[in-house]
């Protein structure tokens, strides 16, 4: 059974916007598990999410 109090599914997570939004949840709601589905585009870069990137 997952720990987690709540799933949340972030898209576009590793754009400009979205990057910002998934550090803020992740940061602000560790009880929840943020999922981050990002088509990686030209818009995406992994490297926006690089001090979060360890977290569950
Ligand atoms: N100041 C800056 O350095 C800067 C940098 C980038 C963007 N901006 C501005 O920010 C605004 C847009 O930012 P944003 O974060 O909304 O958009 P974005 O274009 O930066 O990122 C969109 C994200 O959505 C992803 N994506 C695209 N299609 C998808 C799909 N079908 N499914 C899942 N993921 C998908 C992309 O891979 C990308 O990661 C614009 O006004 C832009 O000019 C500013």
């Amino acid at each position: 059974m997952s720990t987690f109090k709540r799933n949340i599914v972030i898209t576009g997570g590793a754009g400009f916007i979205g990057s910002h939004v998934v550090r803020l949840f992740v940061n602000k709601y560790p009880e929840y598990r943020i999922i981050n589905l990002d088509k990686l585009t030209y818009a995406g870069n992994l490297a926006n999410l690089k001090d979060i990137e360890q977290r569950p």
